[in-house]
């Protein structure tokens, strides 16, 4: 059996590694690595490979940035003849970035099959350009591997069969359990005992300078309290200079490796975030989230974790930092499945 694995951005690498390394233990499986370039910069991408054991992908179609539009239609063009070459019985996207669904679709009309690892989640808001992907992707999809029961639910209301859809688990946490202990035995000397990790990087937080602007200054105000450590996203980086904004007395550093950053995770008295895939860390790791959305496509991080939506609303985010630092911070289970083996229950799936 040939399995083609196509990713392209940062959040992807930890959703493949597990599958990849599951997969090389059964035998009669050939695998292809496809990177589309999607993320390029070395601490977005290769750093990430090199930790989660990634071995160099067999192609990179090194698309790079662009408009949606532009980076959504080089994927398909470059991946077209790649897919035609390489013929595989099955192509796996994972997550909800444009690498996944620019897959999907040159796939789909190719009549190759395509799995979705992540898929069913939705956050019910189509001004996101992830939820965009995720409908897509699910709609095109020949068998959809499930983190959580929410994901089932989603799917069936759109009319996926039952039977093409399998919940499998959480895969991202099988990377956390496996490098979480190398994570703990890093020492960082430089550390405050308390801090709150920042990360940002959504378009409708970052490239709408006030939204940026009145995050910053929230920010800012947590720093009296308690030390804020910021590994920013290009992205953000770049907004906040072309905006002219001031991040003032805020630690603002590069984008961290993946254990680098777990590590941080791992010891937070708060993260503050408007990422999807913290949010489910924290829940795994029990540490407080305060996420700077309206909305989640994580629903079980609240339902089960540690995770509180503050929206952009300054008073909530100040609310709910206030019981965290009170020792009445929201208090979480790690949702079923979640548990480190998701990836060899896609093998197990794919080469029964
Ligand atoms: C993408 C995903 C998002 C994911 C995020 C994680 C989509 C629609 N969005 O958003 O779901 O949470 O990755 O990081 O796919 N840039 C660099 N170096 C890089 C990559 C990007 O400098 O290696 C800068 C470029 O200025 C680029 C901008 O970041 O224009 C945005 O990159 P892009 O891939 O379009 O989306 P992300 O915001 O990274």
């Amino acid at each position: 059996m040939n399995v083609l694995h196509i990713v392209g951005a940062r959040p992807n690498f930890m959703k493949v590694a597990p599958v990849l390394n599951a997969l090389n233990s059964r035998k009669h499986i050939v695998q292809t690595l496809v990177h589309t370039g999607q993320h390029y910069d070395a601490n977005m991408s290769d750093v990430f490979l090199e930790q989660l054991g990634i071995p160099a992908p067999d192609v990179n179609l090194a698309v790079g940035s662009g408009s949606h539009a532009q980076q959504t239609a080089a994927i398909m063009t470059r991946f077209e003849p790649v897919a035609l070459e390489r013929n595989p019985d099955i192509v796996l996207v994972y997550g909800d970035v444009n690498s996944t669904v620019a897959a999907a679709l040159v796939c789909a009309k190719l009549g190759i099959r395509v799995g979705h690892v992540e898929a069913g989640l939705r956050s019910f808001d189509r001004t996101m350009p992830e939820e965009i992907n995720r409908l897509v992707t699910d709609q095109l999809a020949d068998v959809l591997y499930t983190p959580s029961e929410d994901g089932d639910v989603n799917l069936q209301r759109e009319g996926i069969p039952a039977e093409k859809i399998f919940r499998v688990g959480n895969v991202m946490i099988d990377s956390l359990v496996k490098l979480l202990p190398l994570a703990q035995r890093q020492r960082n000397n430089t550390l405050p005992d308390r801090y709150a990790l920042v990360t940002l990087h959504r378009p409708a937080n970052v490239d709408d300078s006030a939204a940026l602007k009145s995050i910053l200054q929230s920010l800012l105000e947590v720093n009296r309290d308690l030390a804020v450590l910021f590994p920013a996203h290009p992205r953000t980086r770049q907004r906040i200079s072309d905006f002219g904004l001031n991040a003032g007395q805020l630690q603002l550093f590069d984008p961290l490796p993946y254990v680098d950053f777990l590590a941080l995770q791992s010891r937070a008295t708060v993260v503050i975030t408007d990422s999807g895939g913290i949010q489910e860390e924290t829940t795994y790791l029990g540490v407080p989230c305060l996420t700077l959305r309206e909305n989640t496509e994580r629903p079980v991080t609240i339902s089960l974790g540690t995770n509180v939506l503050v929206g952009r609303d300054p008073n909530k985010l100040w609310s709910e930092l206030s019981l965290v630092l009170a020792g009445k911070a929201k208090k979480g289970t790690i949702p079923p499945l979640w548990d480190g083996h998701t990836g060899e229950r896609i093998a197990a799936l794919l080469a029964p």
